[in-house]
């Protein structure tokens, strides 16, 4: 079932905080935490926002999802030193979900969750912390609704930092996560989207927290295809960052190319922190969100109310497009500084 239209422009209206992308710290700067599970679309996302001066990246936080905990925060690391951001902080989170036992993606992402280019093992050091204490330290420490936390796989982190300490649900400024799907189904069951089919039940926390969350499921990621023109044009840059990106995404298109027959895969997890970059390149609706955590047959599905049709809070901006040529060339452009 195609998404249907229409949809409202994305704007931060209604019950989320209006604004641009600015810190509170940092009158210039968007202060970000990503938690991440990296994974070569991951990894995109984490060059984007490191390419990007309109964010403030204060750390990384990996989680156990695509592949095993010890791939995720060394994968995490590996892309800072890539771009050339060895002073980054990288925090290791939780080895399994909240619940369920862990399940993992070498099918799409390889051996390593990073498959595709050659790249060193780190020499930058992993932080001592658990990183749901950084998650929780982080945000009581800095101004009200300042830190925006960007969630690119399962939610048990951010999940973990809530139940630790409800009090920062009401400091965090929004959650902006890649995750879900409602029309275009699921990508690991029929129903369900794998950040949140791997840990449901932290979804469910998220989701009911209060927090201003924006959510980019499989109906806004599918259309942000990694064509061959678009790989062309970022090898066209000739640099490093950009060869490894082009690697990268090389070797994750080939599983959603057979599966789906489409020249190239969905990006997904960039399109987080595109959304903090150009809001404006998509689309989206504000609705209820519910997560299915008992049934087998459709756990983890995101239960999006898109007509309106219960009384339930509208607790998330579902996005359901975006501007595919904008997103890449912004990424494009991006990288290239890197
Ligand atoms: C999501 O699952 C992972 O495989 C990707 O990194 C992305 O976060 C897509 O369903
Ligand atoms: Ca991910």
């Amino acid at each position: 079932m195609a998404f249907a239209a229409p949809f409202s422009m994305v704007t931060r209206a209604g019950n989320f905080k209006k604004g641009s992308t600015v810190s509170d710290d940092n009158p210039s700067k968007r202060a970000i935490i990503i938690d991440t599970d990296p994974g070569q679309d991951d990894a995109i996302a984490i060059l984007l926002a490191l390419a990007s001066p309109e964010l403030e990246v204060l750390g990384i936080t990996a989680v156990a999802g695509n592949v095993p905990l010890e791939l995720t925060q060394t994968n995490a690391r590996k892309i800072c030193e890539l771009a050339g951001r060895p002073d980054m902080r990288v925090f290791a989170g939780a080895s399994r979900p909240l619940v369920r036992p862990l399940v993992t993606a070498e099918y799409v992402h390889g051996k390593t969750g990073l498959d595709g280019p050659v790249l060193p093992e780190p020499e930058m050091a992993l932080e001592d912390g658990f990183a749901v204490d950084f998650i929780i330290d982080t945000i009581r420490a800095r101004p009200n609704q300042s830190v925006t936390l960007c969630a690119l796989g399962p939610l048990t982190n951010i999940a973990l930092a809530l139940v630790k300490a409800p009090d920062i649900a009401a400091k965090i400024r929004e959650i902006v996560l890649m995750g879900g799907g409602f029309f275009e189904g699921g990508n690991v069951t029929p129903a369900a989207e794998f950040n949140i089919y791997v840990d449901p039940h932290a979804a469910t926390t998220v989701f009911e927290a209060g927090i201003p969350i924006v959510m980019a499921p499989l109906d806004c990621t599918h259309k942000a295809l990694t064509t061959r023109a678009r790989e062309a044009a970022l090898r066209a840059k000739k640099t490093p960052v950009c060869d490894a990106a082009a690697d990268l995404i090389d070797f994750f298109e080939r599983f959603d190319e057979d599966k789906y027959g489409t020249d190239g895969g969905p990006l997904h997890d960039p399109c987080v922190i595109a959304y903090l970059l150009q809001p404006t390149l998509f689309k989206g609706r504000h609705c209820n969100v519910s997560i299915e955590t008992t049934s087998e047959l459709t756990m983890g599905m995101t239960v999006i109310d898109w007509w309106g049709v219960t009384d339930l809070p509208k607790n998330a901006l579902v996005l359901g497009d975006v501007d595919a040529g904008g997103f890449f060339d912004l990424i494009t452009e991006r990288l290239a500084t890197l």
